[in-house]
């Protein structure tokens, strides 16, 4: 079905805007990018049509299962479109909404949202991804209406965390990034024991990956490891780059998170360790293993659905640096990318960090038996990519995030409602700032309007950089200012 409706946008649209447009427009690229965007919203208005006659047709263009994964062999460009199409795919209680009225089999049956989280269980408030990353452009931030409002009480909103969603580009390179970190830190520790062991005595290790400081560990002898000492990152040395605190390590943890607590949509693999005992039922649902969440569908998401979920994310591009053309200000633009180094904002946000291997595999962490399908992130899907550092060799890759992928204390007033899991009320990651441009507002609320604010509301171990900016004059302050506005992404047409 998707070819043949990209045969149709292809195939009847373009050869009548081609003649239209062949005076005033022979841009190779733009004509590329204008087919591109035609095929999609053609593609797109087809489906839905289709959905309109047959009620079902749009999820089953929207997902791949684990019997397509098993008995075809899918091109890594199929992953890429359908997880486009589930990516604005709006779910429905026949999908597995948790949350309904009693009897899901009523005419009248329609899902209850819940802006407000309860507890881990989530909303759900969301009907699909797109609801809420789409400021910007496709996969893009969220605009603070479109806040998530996490972990509260069910009803009231001052009692929830309250978190602005991120623009999702360059997912793919920073998941493996984080991978290559964790298993340096890994190693080192590694080494830190087996010294210990052989030498008979009390090991220091300092905890380094890619230029980055993570404090140290201590090992006795007999094996015991002092954590005491660890900085920016859990005792397990396993970074985790994804939400504003840094709490999931993979693209398939946070995928299979954000359809549980957005839409309502538990994995099968939460409902097998529910059923093995591995997991607590509590924050899911009262049901029984195979229904956990009551909503009468058993097989909500099966491996199949997380890993085009991940190919897609993984196959995104990445956000670019675009100078403005005006002289007057690209002096500003220059001399703002000094100031951000030397007034230290480029100790956390660390412009860029260098990535060996740009191979992910979409299937990790994996149900057992699971064949790998890997994306090469420096390749596969849409571009921009990111750069290979050395012209004509692979051996590492310049991933140009503005993030040292470490946890900060950010001060009392930048402090959530409570503590995440493990991590302090006023911990961040360092949040990257590669596609800042077209993300406002600003802090993992949105509470602030302008870059501006964004850097006054600075605190904790940031007060010094802050305080350095703002003993710039406000000459110098545009210049970072400027800089900052530059982080963008590449100008693409998009249907609406
Ligand atoms: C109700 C709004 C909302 C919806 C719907 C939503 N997200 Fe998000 N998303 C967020 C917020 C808020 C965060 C930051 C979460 C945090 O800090 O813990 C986030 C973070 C993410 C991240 C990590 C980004 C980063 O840089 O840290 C990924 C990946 C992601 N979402 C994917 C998805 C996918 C896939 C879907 C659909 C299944 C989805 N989201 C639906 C609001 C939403
Ligand atoms: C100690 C580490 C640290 C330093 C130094 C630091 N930042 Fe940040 N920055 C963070 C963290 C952590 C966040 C996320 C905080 C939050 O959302 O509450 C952040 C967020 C931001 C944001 C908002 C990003 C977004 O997407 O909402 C901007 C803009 C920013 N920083 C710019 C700067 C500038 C400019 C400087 C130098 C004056 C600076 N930062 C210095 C850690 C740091």
């Amino acid at each position: 079905m998707l070819a043949f409706s990209a045969a149709l946008a292809l195939g009847i649209l373009l050869p009548s805007l081609r003649a239209s447009l062949a005076g005033p427009v022979d841009d190779p690229l733009l004509l590329e990018e204008l087919e591109k965007a035609l095929d999609l919203r053609m593609r797109e208005d087809f489906d839905r049509v289709l959905d309109a006659r047959d009620p079902g047709e749009l999820i089953e263009h929207a997902t791949l299962t684990d019997v397509d994964f098993d008995h075809r062999t899918l091109g890594i460009d199929t992953l890429f479109i359908v997880g486009d199409e589930l990516f604005g795919y709006l779910f429905r209680p026949e999908n597995g909404w948790g949350r309904g009225g009693a009897d899901p089999g009523a005419l009248d049956y329609t899902p209850r949202l819940r802006r407000v989280h309860d507890g881990r269980a989530g909303g759900p408030d969301a009907f699909g991804c797109f609801s809420c990353h789409s400021k910007g452009g496709p996969d893009g931030a969220g605009t603070q209406s479109q806040n998530a409002l996490l972990r509260g009480d069910g009803a009231a909103t001052g009692s929830a965390d309250q978190r602005n969603a991120p623009h999702l580009l360059g997912m793919g390179p920073i998941a493996l990034l984080a991978k290559e970190m964790s298993a340096a830190l890994h190693a080192q520790a590694a080494s830190a024991s087996a010294a210990a062991k052989a030498g008979g005595h009390r090991v220091e290790q300092a905890l380094g990956a890619k230029g980055v400081w993570f404090g140290r560990i201590a090992v006795d002898a007999d094996g015991t490891v002092d954590y005491a000492g660890v900085e920016g990152v859990d005792r397990d040395l396993t970074i985790r780059p994804f939400g504003w605190k840094g709490h999931q390590a993979t693209l398939r943890d946070m995928a299979e998170e954000s359809l549980q607590i957005h839409q309502g949509l538990l994995s099968k693999r939460i409902q097998l360790e529910v059923r093995d005992g591995a997991l607590d039922s509590g924050p899911y649902g009262e049901g029984t293993w195979d229904d956990i969440d009551e909503d009468g569908v058993s097989l909500e998401i099966d491996s199949g659905m997380l890993t085009t979920v991940v190919g897609y994310l993984a196959q995104l591009e990445v956000p670019v640096v675009r100078p403005p053309r005006d002289p007057a200000l690209l002096d500003a633009f220059a001399a703002g990318s000094a100031s951000f180094a030397a007034i230290g904002c480029g100790g956390c946000h660390v412009p860029v960090l260098e990535l060996e291997n740009p191979e992910l595999d979409a299937t990790e962490p994996a149900e057992p038996g699971r064949a790998p399908f890997v994306i090469n992130v420096a390749k596969d899907g849409d571009g921009p990519k990111v750069d290979p550092k050395y012209a004509a060799d692979d051996t590492a890759y310049l991933v140009n995030l503005f993030s040292d992928l470490r946890r900060h204390d950010m001060g009392e007033g930048l402090a959530t409602p409570s503590a995440q899991g493990n991590i302090a009320a006023r911990v961040f990651l360092t949040r990257p700032l590669w596609g800042l441009a077209e993300t406002a507002p600003y802090l993992h609320d949105g509470r602030a309007p302008t870059l501006h604010d964004a850097i006054v509301l600075h605190g904790g171990e940031a007060a010094g950089a802050r305080d350095a900016y703002l003993a710039l004059d406000e000459h110098g302050r545009a210049g970072v200012r400027v800089f900052l506005a530059s982080l963008s992404r590449q100008p693409k047409l998009f249907a609406p």
